[in-house]
C-alpha cells in the first residue's frame, strides 16, 4: 500500500485542491493555528506545514501553547471560543472533535477532503476519528505510538543490559541502574506524563482485551480488578526508579535526560524519538526503542479541525492548510521530523528509521489481531470529563502512598462519578 510515487501523487493532489482553493474564494489564504508543538523536534516539525503554506502565498500567524500533551492548549481554546473569536485551525483529536462539532463551532471540510480522496487513503479506525456525523470536520497528520520504552545504546551496554522484554526485565534493568548511580527512568510529573506510564502499563501487563475492557469501555469490574491492582503495583515500582527532580519537569527535558546519558529509560510515544533525531541522534546506535513488553498498539493520531470563521481569506486558509496536511510530501517530511507515521497508507516508509518501520508493522498486525487501541491519555479513547477523572486517581497514586487496593476502589468511583 505505502509504494505509491510521493512526488507523483502530490502534483496531482495540488491541481484537485489548488483548483478547489481558487473556486472557494480568490482571496489570499490566512490562518491562525493553535497547536502545543514547542520543544525542538515538534518545532521543526510544524515549521515544515508553516513554509509549505506561505509558499502557497499563504499568510500564518502562529499561536502556539506551550504544554505537552496539549492541556494547556486546549484551556485557551475554551477561552478563545467563549469569547467569540475563535482560532481558523487548532491541533484538536479523538473524541475532542466530536464534542466541539456538537457545540456547532466547526467546519465541514469534506469539499477538499471529497476532491482529495481522503477516505481511499486513510486507514477506517482513523477516518472515523476525522468526521462528525458522516461530514470530514478534521485532517489527519500522523500515527503516533504511545507503547514505546526508549533507551541510550551506551547506558544499557555500560551495565551490560539488554533491552527489556517483560517487566520483570524492565524492573531487573533499573534496579542495577540505579545502583551505579544512574536515573533509570526519565519521568516528568505532569499528570498527563503519568496517565502515559500508565495505559502503557495497562496494555502491556493486562493485555489489549484488559485495556479495552478496562480504559475503552470502563468496565467497572475491570477498573476494580486483581489485574488492575496489579498494574498500580507496577506504577508504585516504576515511582521508585523516578529521581527527585521529576515533578513539573516537561517530557522533552526527561528525553533530554536519556540523549545525554543522565538516566538509562523513557516510557513515552514516539514523539520522543523526534527529540533524539533533532539532536542528531540515530536508532540502533545512540539510543534504542522497543514496543512495551507484550501484543498491541496505542495509537494517537495528531489532526487539526478548522473552527467556524468569516472572510473569504480564512476560509481559503482552512481549505489550503487542509490540503496541504493530506499532501503526500508533507506527511513524508512532517513525520520524519516529529518521529510518527504518516497517516496516509500510500506513502513510502523508504526514508524512515527502524524505529519507524517497526511501528508501521505492528500498526498493520495489531489491526489484523484486534489490538488497535487508541490511546486513553492522548484523547483518543474517552470523552474529556471520564479521561479526566482517570488521570486524577493515577496522578494521586503516584504522588502519594495510596494503596493499590484504594486506587482501584477510588478508579472505579471516579469514573462513575463523571458519567
Ligand atoms: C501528544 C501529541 C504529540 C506530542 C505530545 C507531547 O498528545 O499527540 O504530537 O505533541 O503530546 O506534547
Amino acid at each position: 500500500m505505502r509504494k505509491l510515487n510521493v512526488l507523483a501523487a502530490s502534483s496531482a493532489m495540488s491541481l484537485v485542491a489548488g483548483a478547489l482553493i481558487a473556486g472557494a474564494a480568490a482571496a489570499e489564504p490566512q490562518v491562525e493555528v493553535l497547536h502545543w508543538w514547542t520543544s525542538g523536534g515538534e518545532a521543526k516539525s510544524v515549521a515544515v506545514l508553516q513554509q509549505e503554506f506561505s509558499e502557497r502565498g499563504g499568510t500564518w500567524t502562529d499561536m502556539p501553547v506551550a504544554g505537552g500533551g496539549g492541556d494547556a492548549a486546549m484551556t485557551a481554546l475554551r477561552a478563545r471560543v467563549l469569547s467569540g473569536n475563535a482560532p481558523t485551525a487548532v491541533q484538536l483529536k479523538g473524541p475532542a472533535i466530536q464534542e466541539w462539532y456538537e457545540e456547532g463551532v466547526l467546519s465541514d471540510i469534506s469539499d477538499v477532503a471529497e476532491a482529495q480522496g481522503w477516505a481511499g487513503v486513510l486507514p477506517e479506525a482513523i477516518a472515523a476519528h476525522m468526521k462528525c456525523d458522516g461530514a470530514w470536520c478534521a485532517a489527519p497528520v500522523n500515527v503516533h505510538r504511545v507503547d514505546w520504552i526508549w533507551a541510550n545504546a551506551k547506558v544499557l551496554e555500560d551495565a551490560g543490559i539488554e533491552m527489556p522484554t517483560t517487566w520483570d526485565e524492565f524492573n531487573a534493568a533499573a534496579e542495577k541502574l540505579q545502583g551505579m548511580g544512574v536515573v533509570p527512568l526519565a519521568h516528568g510529573g505532569q499528570a498527563w506524563q503519568d496517565a502515559t506510564l500508565f495505559e502503557v502499563v495497562v496494555l502491556s501487563l493486562g493485555g489489549p482485551e484488559f485495556y479495552r475492557s478496562a480504559l475503552v469501555d470502563l468496565d467497572p469490574e475491570a477498573l476494580k480488578s486483581d489485574q488492575m491492582k496489579a498494574v498500580f503495583e507496577q506504577m508504585r515500582t516504576l515511582r521508585g526508579f523516578v529521581d527527585d527532580n521529576f515533578s513539573g519537569r516537561e517530557w522533552n527535558l526527561a528525553t533530554a535526560m536519556v540523549i545525554n546519558g543522565e538516566a538509562g529509560f523513557q516510557i513515552m510515544g514516539d514523539w520522543a524519538k523526534g527529540e533524539f533525531v533533532a539532536a542528531g541522534k540515530t536508532p540502533g546506535e545512540d539510543f534504542l526503542c522497543a514496543s512495551a513488553p507484550g501484543a498491541g498498539f496505542l495509537y494517537n493520531v495528531d489532526s487539526f479541525a478548522m473552527f467556524e470563521v468569516s472572510g473569504d481569506d480564512k476560509i481559503a486558509g482552512q481549505k489550503l492548510l487542509a490540503e496541504l496536511i493530506m499532501g503526500p510530501t508533507f506527511q513524508e517530511t512532517f513525520n520524519l521530523n516529529k518521529g510518527s507515521i504518516p497517516a496516509r497508507t500510500d506513502v513510502s516508509l523508504e526514508k524512515f528509521d527502524s524505529c519507524a518501520a517497526t511501528s508501521s508493522q505492528e500498526m498493520a498486525q495489531s489491526a489484523e489481531g484486534g489490538s488497535l487501541l487508541p490511546s486513553y491519555a492522548h484523547g483518543m479513547a474517552l470523552r474529556g470529563a471520564q479521561a479526566g477523572a482517570i488521570t486524577d486517581v493515577v496522578t494521586a497514586h503516584f504522588n502519594s502512598e495510596m494503596s493499590a487496593d484504594e486506587a482501584v476502589q477510588m478508579l472505579a468511583d471516579a469514573v462513575a462519578n463523571s458519567m
